[in-house]
C-alpha cells in the first residue's frame, strides 16, 4: 500500500541573493494561501545556498532576508513553521543516506548542476552536484506530500520521487515515504527576465534592470517596466497574438498573474492599446501589489533578533518531525539506535 500518512507541504528558498517577483509570484505567494489548508515547513535553505560560494556574513544577512520576505508576504510563523535549513541536523543526515540511494546516473541528468557548474565542472562543489539529493531529503524528512515551487524545480521533484520509490522498495517499505507531487501550475510559474525574454528572472542577473525584487521603490519599478524590453507592436487581442513576442508575452503573464485575470481577460482590456499604455498600467499594478510588502520587509530587517528568534523556534518544531522520521529510517536501514 502506498503512502497513507498525513499531508504536509515544505518548499524552500536559496539565501543567496535578494527576493525578486519571480520567487514572490512562482513560490512565496502560493506558500500564504497553503498555510491555510496544510501543516505547512517553509525553510531558508543555507545548506543549498553555499554549494557556490558565499560571504559567511552575508549569508547571515541573507537568511533573514528570506525569512522576513516570508513574513512580510503573509506566511504566519504561527501557523507555519519558518526556520534555517542548518538548524535542523536531520535534513543533512537523511541526505546522506539518499546519497547511498540515488544513482550516480540519475544525478548526471540534472540540468541545473550543468547550467551552474558551466564549462569548467570540475571545479564545482561536490555540495553542488548532490544539491537534488539534499533537495529531496529537505522534503522527505517531513513526509512531505506537496511542495509548492517555480517551474525550474521541476526536474529535481522528479528526482525526489524517484529516490522516495526506491527507497521504498529497496527496503520493502512501500508505505514509508510518499511520493511527492509538485505544486507548480499557476500563472507566475515562471517569470522571465524584463531584459530578455527567454531568460528566466532571477537573483543573479548581470543587470539589475531585468529583475523586479520585493524591496524596489515605486519608482524603480516604474522605470524597469518603462525600460522592459519590447517589440515595437500594439499588444494583440488574443493570446495566439503572444505567440513568438516572449517579452510582450512575460508582461501580460506579470498582469495577470498579479491582478488574478488569465491573459486573454488581461488582453481583452489592453489589446491594440502599445506598450505606453500598458507599461504604466502594469507599473501600478506591480507597485501597488509590492508595495506593502517592501514596506513590511524593511521594518522586519531592522528587527534581527525577532527574526533569528523566529528561525529558531521554527527550527525546534521542525526538528519535532524531522528527528522523528530519521530515527524511523535508521531502524529501516539498520543502524544501532
Ligand atoms: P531560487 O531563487 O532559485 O532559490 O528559487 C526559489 C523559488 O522561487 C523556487 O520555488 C523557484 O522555482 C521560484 N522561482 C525562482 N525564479 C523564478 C521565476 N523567474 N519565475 C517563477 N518562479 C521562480
Ligand atoms: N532548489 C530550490 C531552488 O533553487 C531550493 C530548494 C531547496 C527547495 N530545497 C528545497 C525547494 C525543497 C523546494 C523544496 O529554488
Amino acid at each position: 500500500m502506498p503512502y497513507q500518512g498525513p499531508q504536509r507541504v515544505l518548499s524552500g528558498i536559496q539565501p543567496s541573493g535578494d527576493m525578486h517577483l519571480g520567487n514572490y509570484l512562482g513560490a512565496i505567494r502560493k506558500f500564504v494561501d497553503l498555510q491555510h489548508q496544510m501543516d505547512c515547513h517553509f525553510c531558508v535553505v543555507d545548506l543549498h545556498a553555499i554549494t557556490v560560494w558565499q560571504d559567511p556574513k552575508k549569508l547571515k544577512e541573507q537568511t533573514l532576508h528570506i525569512a522576513a520576505s516570508y513574513i512580510a508576504a503573509g506566511v504566519d510563523p504561527k501557523k507555519a513553521a519558518i526556520f534555517h535549513q542548518s538548524g535542523v541536523p536531520a535534513h543533512a543526515e537523511l541526505a546522506w543516506i539518499f546519497n547511498c540511494v540515488a544513482r550516480l546516473g540519475w544525478l548526471d541528468r540534472m540540468t541545473q548542476f550543468k547550467d551552474k557548474a558551466g564549462k569548467d565542472k570540475e571545479r564545482a562543489s561536490v555540495g553542488l552536484y548532490t544539491y537534488p539529493v539534499l533537495q529531496a531529503a529537505d522534503i522527505l524528512v517531513y513526509k512531505a506530500t506537496h511542495v509548492p515551487v517555480g517551474e525550474d524545480q521541476k526536474q529535481h521533484l522528479e528526482l525526489c520521487r524517484d529516490i522516495a520509490a526506491k527507497f521504498n522498495h529497496d527496503f520493502d517499505t512501500p508505505d514509508f515515504f510518499p511520493l511527492t507531487e509538485p505544486l507548480i501550475k499557476g500563472p507566475g510559474a515562471r517569470i522571465m527576465s524584463l531584459r530578455d525574454g527567454a531568460a528566466k528572472m532571477s537573483k543573479s542577473d548581470p543587470s539589475d534592470q531585468a529583475t523586479i525584487y520585493l524591496k524596489d521603490s515605486a519608482d524603480d519599478i516604474a522605470k524597469k517596466i518603462k525600460r522592459a524590453k519590447t517589440d515595437p507592436e500594439p499588444l494583440p487581442s488574443e493570446t495566439k497574438g503572444l505567440e513568438n513576442r516572449p517579452e510582450a508575452a512575460n508582461l501580460v503573464g506579470i498582469y495577470g498573474a498579479l491582478a488574478g485575470m488569465s491573459d486573454d481577460e488581461v488582453l481583452k482590456e489592453f489589446g491594440g492599446k502599445g506598450f505606453g499604455v500598458f507599461k504604466p498600467a502594469l507599473a501600478d499594478l506591480v507597485a501597488g501589489k509590492l508595495g506593502p510588502i517592501g514596506a513590511e520587509l524593511r521594518r522586519l530587517e531592522a528587527d534581527p533578533g525577532y527574526l533569528e528568534k523566529t528561525l529558531r523556534e521554527g527550527a525546534a518544531r521542525a526538528a519535532a518531525v524531522a528527528d522523528r522520521t530519521v530515527a524511523e529510517v535508521k531502524e529501516i536501514v539498520g543502524f544501532i539506535r
